[in-house]
């Protein structure tokens, strides 16, 4: 079967009777060497950020927060994906996307030759978890959006992928509907940094029948990084 579907098959869930081959392996990323002072930088920054995000209290949610989820992945990723908090097992375990919905992103993620052990960074909008998944109020988004746009003045990175309308909507200040926001290219920020936009994994566990625009959405964005970024 063509390795293009089939990783599109697996990432929907659909099993396969057919023994699986090793997914084929990605090339490593060549990264740019940088100057190690730079580096030294550039990683105390990270962590003074991730330090002011784990003791926050801008809004209510600290009081009800297990602790702050930061982020997760290398901190040179050309990738960024975001989505729109934590939920209760994100809360407990202190990674985004850790929970049911987190496993068909990194399926989703993995047809797309992406992992964030390895060339994807992973954010949220919020980084305090609502209470019940509430959607986030627009004073609390206010309150957390300066860490992401941090965040991503540190990562730089080359393309940046929102997940679900909440994400969506706050990143590209607009209340039209995530249905309309798929399938073109957004920018984002003061580095003008292209932004496609899909449905949310939580969003797909419960309609499946969109995993396949989802899918598209996914060829749209690794077609775009390809032209941003070519012979990667
Ligand atoms: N949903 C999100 O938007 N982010 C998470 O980290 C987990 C679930």
């Amino acid at each position: 079967m063509h390795g293009e579907r089939r990783a599109y098959l697996e990432a929907i869930g659909i099993d396969l009777w057919v023994p699986r081959a090793a997914p084929a392996a990605q090339p490593a990323a060549q990264l740019p060497v940088e100057p190690a002072g730079k580096a030294v930088e550039a990683a105390g920054r990270w962590e003074a950020l991730r330090a002011e995000v784990l003791k926050c209290t801008r809004c209510p949610l600290h009081l009800t927060r297990t602790q702050g989820v930061f982020g997760v992945g290398p901190k040179r990723s050309d990738w960024l994906v975001i989505g729109e908090a934590p939920g209760a097992e994100e809360d407990r375990r202190g990674e985004p996307f850790v929970g049911a919905a987190g496993q068909l992103l990194d399926a989703m993620l993995r047809a797309i030759g992406l992992d964030r052990a390895t060339n994807v960074y992973i954010a949220n909008v919020l980084k305090s978890r609502p209470p019940g998944n509430r959607d986030p109020k627009p004073e609390e988004v206010a309150a957390c959006l300066p860490y992401l746009v941090r965040q991503i003045e540190l990562l730089k990175p080359k393309i940046m992928l929102a997940v679900g309308r909440i994400a969506a909507q706050n990143l590209l200040a607009t209340d039209v509907p995530l249905g309309r926001l798929r399938g073109r290219v957004h920018h984002f920020g003061e580095l003008n940094t292209p932004l496609v936009v899909t449905y949310h994994p939580a969003y797909l566990l419960r309609t499946p029948a969109d995993k396949r625009k989802a899918w598209e959405d996914l060829k749209f964005a690794r077609n775009l990084y390809h032209q941003l970024v070519p012979g990667k």
